[in-house]
């Protein structure tokens, strides 16, 4: 079958089972094509936990789609590919954060939500890459806060706020791959280009850049600047949406590599399969889901 027949099918069955399709920027572009959401993955977790469909299908990693059905576990959560998991995500362990918090007593914990649903329930409040400087300073009464488990969005956010940030030594290796000297590359290849970065990356490669933020962050930064060529550190899904909305502006991946192979397993073909057979139902046990929610739930009142 054809992509566009395929795409069709999907759509189809999306309505047959009132379902709705959530996806990530990092996704195929023709997955991103025929979404109803798509998003980054703080939109995203406003997004399943406000749906009224019954069943969703998450194009996205394991952690985003765990996340919909701790929010939302009434609703059937789709994940089109069982190994579609998150690296950073495994960084740290329930365990391992559980003696974190006894050797550091007193702190807040805030973890990303690239983690799992376990790490999450042990944790004070999540965050994302859209919101972490706000939800770190929304912990009024926390001098110390220890963040998990990505290191340099940890040591990012510790530069807008006066409470000690103890960073956990978890990295994403698509981001933190990213070096300076191939950033300074780029820029001397680009002369007068823009440079936006994600979080993840590394701070000597923050340092370089006009603008710091999420995927949707760096969409709407995008948009927004007085510039014609934009130097792009992040993953290369977020292309595919940039030269859509801004045809006028030319966008330079700011290296070959920045290439999630976790977000680019589903396919079209995985996605059809999924609604077909009503696989992979991810679900959260109760016993770490009621926690789990409470820290994403904070969260999604601390963005508010
Ligand atoms: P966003 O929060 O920007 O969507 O990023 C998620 C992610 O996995 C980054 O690698
Ligand atoms: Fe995880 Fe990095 Fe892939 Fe994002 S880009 S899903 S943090 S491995």
């Amino acid at each position: 079958m054809g992509i566009i027949e395929t795409q069709k099918k999907i759509r189809r069955l999306l309505d047959d089972r009132n379902a709705i399709l959530l996806a990530h920027y990092y996704q195929r572009d023709e997955v991103q094509d025929i979404a109803d959401i798509l998003g980054d993955s703080l939109a995203l977790s406003i997004e399943a936990s406000k749906t009224t469909a019954d069943v969703i299908l998450f194009a996205g990693v394991q952690f985003m789609a765990e996340s919909a059905s701790i929010l939302s576990p009434d609703k059937t959560v789709l994940l089109p590919r069982r190994d579609a998991g998150c690296p950073l995500a495994n960084k740290i362990t329930a365990e391992e954060l559980k003696k974190a918090r006894a050797e550091n007593p007193g702190a807040k914990v805030v973890t990303y939500v690239n983690s799992s649903a376990e790490t999450k329930a042990h944790s004070d409040i999540c965050c994302t890459s859209a919101n972490a400087v706000r939800i770190v300073n929304s912990l009024e009464n926390a001098q110390t806060v220890l963040m998990v488990p990505d290191g340099n969005l940890a040591r990012y956010t510790s530069q807008f706020t006066g409470k000690k940030i103890i960073p956990w030594k978890g990295f994403c290796y698509v981001h933190d791959n990213l070096s300076p000297e191939k950033v300074q590359r780029m820029k001397d290849e680009n002369p007068g280009a823009l440079f936006a970065a994600h979080p993840e990356c590394r701070a000597e490669v923050l340092s370089m850049a006009d603008f710091v933020g999420s995927t949707g962050g760096i969409l709407k930064f995008a948009g927004e600047a007085d510039a014609e060529k934009i130097i792009v550190g992040t993953e290369q899904g977020i292309m595919h949406q940039l030269k859509k909305q801004n045809p006028g502006k030319t966008f330079i991946p700011a290296s070959d590599n920045l290439i999630c192979e976790d977000m680019k397993r589903i396919t079209l073909d995985d996605i059809l399969s999924s609604l077909l057979g009503m696989k992979h139902v991810v679900a959260v046990p109760e016993e770490i889901r009621v926690p789990a929610n409470l820290a994403l739930s904070r969260m999604l009142k601390a963005s508010k």
